[in-house]
Formats: C-alpha cells, sequence, structure tokens
C-alpha cells in the first residue's frame, strides 16, 4: 500500500468515478487487468471516487451474510490492487443514503419504453431471470451514482456503455428542464485493455458469474491452485506457440496473460517459446501469474484480518464522498420543487 503520507488528490482535478459490484466471493484476474489496473492508474490524474456498488448488488437476492462477506472482500481487493484510500475515496454506495433519492429523481425522469430497451436488461431477462423492479431501475441509479459526483469520466468497459449513455441523457434532460445542474459525463471506456478469456473455453470472456471455476484465475486462489487451473487450461491440437485468437483462442489467451503481466511483448514470447510446447508455456504463465496474485492475496488476507481497520477506511471514504452528494442532492432537491424542511 502507498506510504501513510499520500496526500488526497488535489479537488483541482477533474473527477472520475466508478463502481464495481460485491457479486462474487474474489474479483478474477480479467477483473484485474480490465479494470482494476486502470483505477490504479487513473489516480495520478484525477480525484478518484471507487465505490462498492452493493445496492446494485440487491437486484441479485443475496443471503445478507454472504453480502456483507463480498462487499468488505470487494473493498479490500481494491485496495489490494493499489488504489489508495488515503489518495482516492473509496467506499460503499448504500453509505451515502443520497444516491438512492437521486436514483429516484432519476427513475422520475426515465421514460418505460426507455429503460425497457436497456440490453443488460433485456439480456437477463431474456436468459429467464427471474426480473424484479430494482433490475429495470438498475440504469437509473448508476446514472444517480454519476451524476452525484460532478464525474467528468468514468472508466467502465465497453458493457457499461449504453449505461453511460443514458447517464449523459438523464443528466442532459435534467438540465434542460430544471436549469443547468448536473455535470455531463464522459465515458472513459478502457480499449487497450486486454480481454483475458475463460481457461475452460477460451473463445468465453472470463467472468465470475458465467465461467466455472476451473475456467476462471481468482485473485484469491492459492499458487497451487492457479497453476493447477493453468496447466490444464483448453488449447488447441496443434504444437506451435503462436498468438492467432481465430484458430488457437486458448494460447492467445495464455500469451495475452504472460504478456500484460510481465510486461514482455507477445512476438518477444512467441520467439521464446519457439521449439517449446504448450506445457513449455503454460508452466511460464502460471509463474508469472503468481508473482502477479501473491503478494495480492496477502495484501488482501492483511485487510481482511482487521475488518475493523477496513470499516473504518470506508467510513473515512463515505465522509468525503458524503460531501459532495449532500451538496448534488440540496441542489437537485432545490431544481425539481422539493419543499425544504426548515422551522
Ligand atoms: N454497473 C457497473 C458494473 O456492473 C457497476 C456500477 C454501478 C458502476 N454504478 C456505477 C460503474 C457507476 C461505474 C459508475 O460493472
Amino acid at each position: 500500500m502507498a506510504p501513510m503520507s499520500t496526500p488526497p488528490a488535489p479537488a483541482a482535478l477533474p473527477r472520475i468515478l466508478s463502481g464495481m459490484q460485491p457479486t462474487s466471493d474474489s474479483l478474477h484476474l480479467g477483473n484485474y487487468i480490465g479494470a482494476l489496473v486502470n483505477w490504479v492508474g487513473l489516480q495520478q490524474d484525477f480525484d478518484a471516487y471507487y465505490f462498492v456498488a452493493d445496492l446494485h448488488a440487491l437486484t441479485v437476492p443475496t443471503d445478507p451474510e454472504v453480502l456483507r462477506r463480498r462487499t468488505r472482500v470487494t473493498a479490500a481487493q481494491f485496495i489490494a490492487g493499489g488504489v489508495d484510500p488515503k489518495r482516492s475515496a473509496v467506499f460503499c454506495q448504500s453509505h451515502i443514503t443520497e444516491h438512492a433519492e437521486l436514483g429516484w429523481v432519476m427513475n422520475c425522469l426515465t421514460g418505460f419504453g426507455e429503460a425497457s430497451r436497456m440490453t443488460q436488461f433485456k439480456d437477463k431477462t431474456a436468459k429467464g431471470q427471474n426480473a424484479n423492479v430494482g433490475l429495470f431501475a438498475y440504469p437509473m441509479l448508476m446514472a444517480a451514482d454519476i451524476l452525484m459526483y460532478d464525474a467528468a469520466y468514468v472508466p467502465v468497459g465497453e458493457d457499461q456503455r449504453q449505461h453511460l449513455e443514458i447517464t449523459r441523457d438523464l443528466a442532459e434532460r435534467f438540465n434542460a428542464r430544471f436549469g443547468e445542474t448536473l455535470v455531463v459525463p464522459d465515458a472513459y471506456i478502457v480499449k487497450g485493455s486486454a480481454k483475458i478469456m475463460e481457461l475452460t473455453d477460451p473463445t468465453s470472456k472470463m467472468s465470475a458469474t458465467n465461467s466455472p471455476d476451473k475456467g476462471l484465475l481468482l485473485l484469491s486462489d492459492e499458487p497451487a491452485r492457479l497453476r493447477k487451473k493453468i496447466m490444464s487450461a483448453v488449447t488447441d491440437t496443434e504444437s506451435e506457440v503462436r498468438y492467432d485468437v481465430e484458430t488457437k483462442a486458448g494460447v492467445s489467451n495464455l500469451l495475452v496473460i504472460h504478456s500484460v503481466l510481465s510486461g514482455q511483448r507477445i512476438e518477444e514470447l512467441e520467439r521464446e517459446f519457439a521449439g517449446k510446447g504448450y506445457g513449455d508455456l503454460k508452466k511460464a504463465v502460471a509463474e508469472v501469474v503468481v508473482d502477479a496474485v501473491e503478494p495480492f492475496r496477502e495484501r488482501m488476507a492483511e485487510l481482511l484480518d482487521d475488518p475493523a481497520e477496513l470499516d473504518r477506511i470506508l467510513a473515512d471514504g463515505a465522509d468525503r464522498a458524503r460531501e459532495v452528494a449532500v451538496a448534488t442532492m440540496a441542489r437537485v432537491r432545490d431544481r425539481v420543487g422539493l419543499l425544504p424542511s426548515v422551522r
């Protein structure tokens, strides 16, 4: 973790905000490489707000103890991955009650048809997921998360693009109806970052909800487990170590994982493994992955060993976030015509 003396990011820096849902017991390598590494890098140049989207997680019925555990795990993983809570605000969405309140205002600005067209909702219900109204309202709560903090940019993956678009629409609609109030954010779609695929089916993205455990490299996995999963990764019937996503998805995925974590270019790796077999490649990938995950796992264990300290960090983060949220909500209440409570 960063030294104790790190100052908070100067408020003059443009603000960014992002969140992750606490829907699994551990982040996986795809989350780490696809999102967390970027969050960490962005802290230098932005006033960053990173939160655990626990209210969003309620859209999928979860045992309360499990949700509490996963919320702490998710926060601990932000920090273990290098988010510095002294510099960036790390907090829990539900600690700022204004999110739900602004979410309601956003619901009341959204057309029923407009919400019905959101692809994530359509996909989930098409797959037979038993949808509740919270799942339907999910994008409007996400809009509230973002607009609450006057975020200039929102670093998210491609899958969240449509949610960013509705957020921009809602901000513009609010401003047109009630006067300039909310900052219209830009998406910061993280492009360059590599997509990590499932080890068991390298044509599907590594996903906490869809991949089998054997296909996932979890940041909480012990070295032996990581090695075992990598050694059993699906490859192909050839023997040449070569990057070709079309015909050699498994080998290509292993090369990408190695390259991202070791900093070696794919072409260099192809040369290094010329004439060697998949077993050699897998062994090398396993070592690179273990070297990256072990310090992370140790730091995470330390943080989870002291939940009181972790809760304190989250409370500090919430104090910072609340300051902004209370001010935004006061503006919004006034603009839409809610009566203030005064004596
Ligand atoms: N929907 C996002 C996801 O599943 C999580 C999220 C909730 C979020 N609120 C947000 C991301 C606000 C960015 C900004 O990944």
